[in-house]
């Protein structure tokens, strides 16, 4: 498995299992046919309501000793509602004890806008549906409770998630320890070039979500009672460039769309909790898209226009004052 180096000296590998909106007893089946096909790396989040299932699936692997916990690169994520420096330790270590382990590889902040703090709400909300918002966050005090995480040896590396390049800056302008990695959204239609080139010349990995246009989005938009129209109507999958390379190589269009993402040396977490789509989405390091290819897919962005995790969702949260993607990048 091809690996990205991070700034603290760890290899992450470049295609990890992610694990959004995989139930209980999906993520458990997903995380054992991951493991046997090869996943070294997996994705998962405090609000993801999934790492004690994940745990469970890698005490399995860990005791069996099919896999040592060094092989493994496991990434968890802090909540918005601990986006406070107080909070930072309390909801790792709810994380490590979820999953099981020791330390993690690697710990994201998981969106620069915190929420208010409610017990066991992983939305908190007022009463028109708005999105409670912390508007006191400090981006920069939650970082320091971060590197206090590394020195504690509770996880290896800290990164961002959702961050743009301002609050970045920011963040490594008073750092202690850099981002060792970087997490947004990223895809054919969305390509954040000048995020990617800004990350890579601080020495900050890139890792990318929806790598292959996230198509559970609109079902989980409705279900948390935002409206699916708002969404923009783009299938990466059905792209007729990405299909017509697709049957050039016998491959699946979701395998271009990574290869075209990780040829840009960036990781991708594709999401699956079907064996077999599982398989195929690492299966993509037998075939390489040429100059020519990858910029045809590179023609494809769309920039601003190609983002689906916009301001349609979550209502409310773009009145916090660090609402991310008002920045040109
Ligand atoms: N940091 C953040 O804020 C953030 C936000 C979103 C996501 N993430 C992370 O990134 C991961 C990936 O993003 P995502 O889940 O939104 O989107 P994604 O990986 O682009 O797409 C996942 C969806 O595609 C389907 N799928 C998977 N492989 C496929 C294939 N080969 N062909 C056709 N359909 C396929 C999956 O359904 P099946 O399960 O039925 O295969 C699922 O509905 C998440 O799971 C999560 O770990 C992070």
């Amino acid at each position: 498995m091809k690996t990205i180096k991070l700034n603290n000296g760890s290899e992450m590998p470049i295609v990890g299992l992610g694990t959004w909106q995989a139930t209980d007893e999906e993520v458990e089946t997903a995380i054992n046919t991951a493991l046997e096909a090869g996943y070294r790396h997996i994705d998962t989040a405090y609000v993801y309501m999934n790492e004690a299932p994940i745990g469970r699936a890698l005490k399995k692997w860990l005791d069996s000793g099919k896999v040592k916990r060094e092989e493994l690169f496991i990434v968890t994520k802090l909540p918005n509602f601990g986006n406070h420096p107080d909070r930072v330790e309390k909801y790792i270590k709810r994380s490590l004890a979820a999953l099981q382990l020791d330390y993690l590889d690697l710990y994201l902040v998981h969106h620069p806008c915190g929420l208010v703090e409610r017990e066991g709400d992983m939305l908190p909300r007022d009463e028109s549906g708005a999105l409670l918002v912390d508007k006191e966050t400090d981006i920069i005090s939650v970082w320091k409770a971060m590197e206090k995480l590394v020195d504690a040896g509770l996880t290896r590396a800290i990164g961002l998630s959702n961050f743009n390049s301002n609050q970045i800056k920011r963040i490594t302008d008073s750092a202690r320890i850099v981002p060792a990695n970087l997490q947004v959204e990223l895809h054919v239609y969305f390509q954040q070039r000048e995020l990617v080139a800004f990350c890579h010349a601080l020495d900050i990995s890139v890792c990318a979500y929806a790598p292959i246009g996230s198509p559970g989005l609109q079902s989980f938009v409705k279900m948390i009672g935002d409206d699916p129209e708002m969404i923009p109507k783009l299938s990466p999958l059905t792209e007729p460039v990405v299909c017509k390379l697709a049957e050039k190589y016998n491959k699946t269009p979701a395998q271009v769309l990574l290869r075209h993402i990780i040829q840009r040396d960036i990781a991708v977490i594709p999401k699956s909790a079907n064996p077999q789509r599982i398989k195929q989405n690492i299966d993509i390091f037998d075939f390489e898209l040429s100059n020519e290819e990858m910029e045809e897919l590179n023609a494809l962005d769309k920039g601003h226009k190609g983002r689906l995790f916009g301001e349609h969702m979550l209502k409310g949260i773009n009145e916090h004052p660090e609402y991310p993607y008002r920045a040109p990048y």
